[in-house]
């Protein structure tokens, strides 16, 4: 499988373009600031895209959608949305076939109500859910406590080798793991629900005395 990265611009926005290399069938995540980079590059290689898929429905992740749209003719999807391709709907648990590999579709509301988790194979493209050690802003009240949710229950849960592939590149790399998030993440390392969202409200005081940009 192949797993390209691009950043794309914005605030350090990721896209990315992942391949089934027996059968040549691509999807595109969050093309953003650069859907030409993405589809040009899918187009050399001989890559089909067959999926656009977004994170969540923010526009620093959703305003490359009309260029890949018109590229690739395929239509870019968000939670909710039916593929018109396959007639699947994109829901938490969803499997998408993509060649000899497959898709899933994990719900993670938090940063957003719509926010997904996208699981191919080995490797988890959380949005702005997760990030190599940060997490999705949100408020300090319901959205905080699903964030909180989803990341304990839906994504520290999956195999510790799993591969995580952020929306934007503001950690200390571009990409990291389960486990390293798992044992290195302040918020992560957090015992409960409550020192989760007091560390979101001290923040910046934290990121101070630990040296974090
Ligand atoms: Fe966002």
């Amino acid at each position: 499988m192949l797993v390209k990265q691009f950043l794309t611009g914005g605030d350090r926005n990721f896209g990315y373009l992942i391949a089934d290399e027996a059968t040549k069938e691509a999807a595109i995540i969050d093309p953003s600031y650069a859907p030409e980079l993405i589809c040009n590059f899918a187009l050399e290689k001989g890559y089909k895209v067959k999926y656009i898929f977004n994170t969540h429905d923010h526009f620093d992740h959703t305003n490359g959608n009309e260029t890949a749209e018109h590229m690739t003719g395929v239509k870019a999807l968000v939670l909710g949305d039916v593929d018109p391709a396959t007639g699947i709907t994109i829901s938490d648990g969803t499997i998408l076939p993509l060649g000899n590999i497959k898709v899933k579709i994990i719900h993670t509301p938090g940063h957003t109500k719509d926010s997904i988790c996208i699981l191919i194979e080995n490797a988890l493209f959380t949005g702005d859910t997760l990030f190599v050690g940060k997490v999705g802003g949100t408020g300090f009240g319901d959205d905080a406590i699903q964030e909180y949710q989803s990341l304990n229950e839906k994504l520290m849960t999956l195999p510790k080798e799993t591969r995580v592939f952020p929306g934007h590149n503001v950690g200390v790399a571009p990409e990291s793991t389960i486990e390293n998030e798992r044992k290195t993440n302040p918020f992560l390392i957090q015992p409960d629900l409550d020192s989760f969202i007091d560390l979101k409200k001290n923040w910046l005081q934290y990121k101070k005395e630990h040296g974090i940009e």
